[in-house]
């Protein structure tokens, strides 16, 4: 990779590949047997300044609106490192490695140290994801949210079943952002939706995905899911294509209802795999 390089791919063969842009380490591609899953606006603005509209952006440390700093915070908004290119396992997987850690900017609005450091692995139907989050400061607690705000592409949102939530309690944004309850087996999505789901399981399906497929999303030590599709509010959205709202569903594993505490010298780890079903 040249160096000043802004995109970072990693390639399993068979037309399978992922590219990470370095602006806040947004996946901006995945590619399984060269079919995207990823959906991208084709408003997106690739500045390096304004976070990218579509991909797999990081929230940290602040989820939503931040009365310190941007909102969704910074992480989607700054240049990340490339700590190792990517590089093939002896699987015949490609894993690469990147991390961020604070800067005068973001301690003049979040005033805590940390690294952050993220492994990526393109398998042959699947990606992971790990995220580590060190403190090293010897005496200070350090509070934030964490999320992978993930845009999947797919033919037609309507048609999309989320499975896996039924029970679990929700916030919803749309509304009073007060708590209800999912008594639904399969949620759809048919209008403006953005809630945040506490206490969910392990694993949720889409169906309907590219292809028909599903995408299965496995996520390990974060607590919650945030379902969003701004529908015709995307119109008012100068970086996201005025009639793609159908092609889009974002699905995003994160701990963000509770902030993670983490005590001096510790590291929090959490992860999240993709499948192509
Ligand atoms: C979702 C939030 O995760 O992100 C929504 O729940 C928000 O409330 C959406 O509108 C997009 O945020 P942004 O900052 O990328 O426009």
């Amino acid at each position: 990779m040249a160096s000043g390089s802004t995109v970072v791919g990693l390639d399993r063969g068979n037309n399978t590949t992922c590219t990470i842009n370095l602006h806040g380490a947004t996946v901006v591609s995945w590619r399984v047997n060269n079919q995207e899953q990823i959906f991208v606006s084709k408003e997106a603005v690739f500045d390096g300044k304004k976070a990218i509209r579509g991909g797999i952006p990081i929230v940290f440390p602040q989820f939503g609106l931040w009365n310190y700093g941007p909102q969704h915070g910074f992480a989607r908004i700054m240049r990340w490192n490339v700590e190792r290119p990517p590089e093939r396992l002896p699987t015949g997987d490609v894993e690469a490695i990147f991390s961020l850690s604070d800067t005068d900017y973001t301690r003049s609005v979040w005033d805590f140290p940390f690294r952050l450091t993220y492994r990526l692995i393109l398998r042959e139907k699947e990606l992971h994801f790990n995220l580590a989050v060190y403190n090293p400061s010897i005496d200070t607690m350090c509070p934030f949210h964490l999320l992978l705000h993930t845009y999947f592409k797919v033919p037609d949102v309507r048609r999309c079943q989320i499975t896996g939530l039924f029970g679990c309690m929700f916030i919803d944004k749309t509304r009073d952002n007060n708590m209800y309850q999912e008594t639904r087996d399969v949620v759809t999505v048919n209008e403006w939706t953005d809630r945040i789901y506490q206490c969910t399981p392990q694993e949720i399906m889409i169906t309907n995905v590219v292809s028909g497929r599903k995408m299965k999303i496995q996520k390990y030590n974060l607590s919650d899911t945030v379902i969003w599709n701004p529908w015709e509010k995307s119109k008012e959205m100068a970086d996201f294509g005025k009639d793609e709202y159908p092609n889009m569903i974002c699905v995003e594993s994160g701990q963000v209802s509770q902030p993670i505490i983490l005590r001096p010298g510790t590291t929090f780890e959490a992860s999240q795999v993709l499948q192509v079903m």
